[in-house]
């Protein structure tokens, strides 16, 4: 199924969502070679890139093959989110979604992420001021179904904030800022707003396989999902999903040897674009995702946190993939992960 967020047309209605620390450039290139289309990079503060700092624009390093990519940003002062959203435009993104469903403390006591849920005006300011600014590339909302509320109610509101102000779509992650990652997504909830506005809605939440998939659209009528902790280490994710919608409900399970040589591509393209130390740093993270569920991988976890050295590493992780059975269990997603 395609999707059509403003001039943008997708072929696959499956893409991938912003995710800190997670959905960096070597993530990002690994899952489009599986077959992932539309990602995003994760969130940059509005704020920090005005001042162009350094980490910042390393957060939102790019490549040729790196597309179609949307940038995400956090803020709620509209002068300052209308002067990061034209640098965004001037990087050649694909896209720009404006984050108002960030839970986390610091950010929501800034009256930023979810905190925007609660305030449709300052909200709306926000949108019309990066309407403004912004010629060219679609612009969409990423939001939590409320702040506290799970009605729904509040993020009804915001999506026809952003319709009116000429929005191209919305996401909705089915939780309210203050389930944070517990419990589970309320499609139901996401449907509500898909009901309330004319414009594509992306559905998001605890989709990890075909089933949850198929779950989403039905209770939602999304038109688009977007997968968040289940694409970690599971690069398959995408065109498995694709699959799940096409008669033939193709699934595809990667054999051992072709996790094993995934892992390493994804470890060798962090060390190659970020260097050593911060791919040796990245790799406990990553080693996580991609042996969740196999057999000694908390063993391999400890080693690999007790070392920097990415030769030692490497080895390691090709020692513990030689030792599996063929027929280890396929990859699931480290759900239990949260920001
Ligand atoms: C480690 C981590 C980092 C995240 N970073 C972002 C982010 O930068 N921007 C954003 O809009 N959502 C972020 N999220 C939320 C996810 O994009 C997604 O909405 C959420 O995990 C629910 O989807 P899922 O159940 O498929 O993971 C993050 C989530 C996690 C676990």
């Amino acid at each position: 199924m395609n999707l059509s967020l403003g001039n943008l047309k997708l072929a696959s209605s499956i893409i991938q969502s912003p995710m800190a620390a997670c959905t960096d450039l070597p993530f990002r290139l690994i899952a489009r070679e599986k077959g992932l289309g539309f990602s995003f990079l994760e969130m940059v503060s509005a704020q920090a890139l005005v001042r162009d700092n350094a980490k910042t624009r390393e957060l939102l390093q790019s490549s040729p093959e790196d597309k179609p990519l949307g940038a995400q940003l956090l803020g709620c002062d509209p002068g300052i989110m209308a002067e990061a959203a034209r640098i965004i435009e001037d990087m050649n993104f694909d896209l720009l979604d404006l984050n108002l469903g960030c839970p986390v403390r610091k950010v929501v006591s800034n009256g930023e992420g979810a905190a925007l849920l609660k305030e449709p005006d300052k909200a709306e300011a926000v949108f019309k001021a990066v309407k403004r600014a912004v010629r060219k590339i679609p612009l969409t909302v990423k939001m939590r179904i409320g702040f506290e509320d799970p009605s729904g109610r509040e993020a009804v509101e915001i999506a026809q904030r952003a319709e009116a102000c000429g929005f191209d779509a919305v996401t909705v992650h089915g939780r309210t800022q203050k389930q944070g990652y517990s419990g589970t997504a309320d499609y139901a909830a996401i449907g509500r707003v898909k009901q309330a506005v004319k414009i594509p809605v992306i559905g998001n939440g605890d989709v990890v396989n075909a089933k949850s998939a198929r779950e989403i659209r039905a209770l939602s009528q999304c038109d688009g999902i977007m997968i968040g902790r289940g694409g970690l280490g599971n690069p398959w994710i995408y065109r498995n999903l694709d699959g799940a919608f096409e008669k033939e409900n193709l699934h595809y399970v990667p054999s051992i040897q072709e996790r094993r040589d995934t892992l390493l591509k994804h470890l060798n393209l962090e060390r190659s674009l970020l260097g050593d130390r911060q791919a040796a740093l990245n790799t406990r993270r990553i080693v996580v995702w991609y042996t969740a569920g196999l057999p000694n991988s908390k063993t391999l976890r400890v080693s690999v946190c007790r070392t920097t050295d990415m030769d030692e590493i490497i080895s390691m992780v090709g020692d513990f993939f030689s030792a599996l059975p063929e027929n280890a269990p396929p990859p699931v997603a480290p759900l239990l992960l949260a920001e």
